[in-house]
């Protein structure tokens, strides 16, 4: 099967490699020459270090390469058996593109988008066969994380999901399925992984350096959350916040808050920008922790409540299945353990008790718990099977 890949940035750039790698034929476009001829340059570069480190064959690399065809005429995706948009997040734009795909492409051609926050349904509305669209959401740098969220929009067709699902599979990736609500799984269940942690700093019960010890060092978490906010950019990271919570119409789970608000005004975006929550500059020093056991296990478990709250939730809201909330977490973010695992170890009743703590204290809607948690707490249930 042919596949079109519109967008050569980052992520479609990084599809176009994983697709042109599986041994499809890819055409890809892109409304400016320049980026695509940066991407293929990326792209070749990428694949050439494969072969060096023995990943791939050098004729392997060269064969995928050689199936690369850059565009920026969308004429030339008349015979596309699968499309897949990469482009900038802007809803409008996104149908427009849509619309223009499918009075070229074949009338059974499957259309998806990699959108991170916009419905799937949305952009499939602008469709005149919405059946074939489907949502397919890859994570940064698309190479190399294995998670692929398989988004099935209101309009699509029975099916179409779990057959995208087996392509993707098919491509070396982890695919899931997700239901079309904000954030899919990852950019919905992780928010409070640095919501909460930015209430913890802004309450002043710890500083940011002892907050990413407990979530590193006593937690297991790779990087701790204002580490890993700074690396992603607070741009970024700002922006999928701000765009979750007021997709869940304002739900206070979701809340972002000024801190980090104030950090994305000024420019200070993290790392690529000298400054974030870290100073980047050369010689800057770096805050120590306050290594104290008891208090750093007070916020580890007050950050973990709140993310095992929402993988709760999102189980028994149907957005996933309990398998894939784990394989999400533990392949699109590299959480140590899968927050169903982690909720089974802990023992349900003690994360519920973490979380009508909270409420009590804050009579804060954000502090519900979830009434999964509560089902499992008081039945003393786990949520996987042991
Ligand atoms: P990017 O800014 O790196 O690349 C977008 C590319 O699309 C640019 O090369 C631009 O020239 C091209 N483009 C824009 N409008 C176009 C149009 N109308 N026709 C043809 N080409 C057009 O953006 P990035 O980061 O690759 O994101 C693309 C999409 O993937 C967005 O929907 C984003 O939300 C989503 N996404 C991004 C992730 C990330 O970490 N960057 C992760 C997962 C999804």
């Amino acid at each position: 099967m042919i596949i079109g890949i519109i967008g050569s940035g980052a992520m479609g750039a990084g599809i176009a490699q994983v697709v042109a790698a599986a041994g499809h034929e890819v055409r890809l476009l892109d409304q400016s020459a320049a980026a695509l001829d940066k991407a293929l340059a990326s792209i070749g570069a990428n694949l050439r270090k494969l072969a060096e480190k023995g990943k791939l064959t050098v004729e392997a690399a060269e064969a995928a390469t050689a199936r690369l065809h850059p565009t920026t005429a969308m004429a030339d995706f008349a015979d596309c058996g699968m499309v897949i948009e990469a482009i900038v997040e802007d809803l409008a734009v996104k149908q427009q593109v849509f619309k223009q795909v499918e009075s070229i492409v074949p009338a059974d051609c499957i259309l998806a988008s990699n959108t991170s926050s916009l419905a799937i349904t949305a952009i499939a509305a602008a469709c005149q066969r919405p059946e074939r669209f489907v949502g397919i959401h890859f994570f940064n740098p698309a190479p190399l994380m294995q998670l692929v969220e398989i988004i099935p929009a209101v309009q699509t067709r029975a099916g179409l999901a779990e057959e995208v699902q087996a392509l993707v599979a098919g491509w070396g990736k982890r695919p899931v399925l997700a239901q079309d609500t904000p954030g899919f799984i990852v950019n919905r269940v992780a928010r409070p992984f640095y919501g909460e942690a930015i209430r913890i700093l802004e309450e002043g019960i710890a500083d940011v350096a002892t907050i990413d010890w407990a979530l590193t060092e006593l937690g297991g978490f790779r990087m701790g959350p204002f580490a890993l906010m700074d690396f992603i950019g607070h741009d970024v990271n700002y922006r999928v916040t701000e765009s979750v919570f007021n997709a869940f119409f304002y739900d206070p789970r979701y809340r972002p808050s000024f801190t980090q608000r104030r950090l994305f005004e000024a420019g200070y975006y993290g790392r690529k920008a000298g400054r974030g929550f870290y100073d980047y500059a050369p010689g800057a020093a770096q805050p120590a922790p306050t290594r104290d056991p008891e208090l750093g296990r007070r916020i580890l478990h007050r950050v973990l409540a709140m993310l095992i709250n929402e993988a709760a939730e999102a189980l028994y809201l149907r957005v996933a299945s309990a398998a894939d909330l784990e394989l999400a977490m533990t392949t699109g973010v590299n959480y140590p353990k899968g927050l169903l695992a982690w909720a089974d170890e802990l023992g349900p009743a003690t994360v519920l008790a973490t979380l009508d703590g909270l409420y009590h204290d804050y009579h804060e809607d954000r502090y519900r718990a979830s009434v999964l948690l509560r089902r499992r707490a008081e039945s003393n249930q786990h949520f996987l099977a042991q």
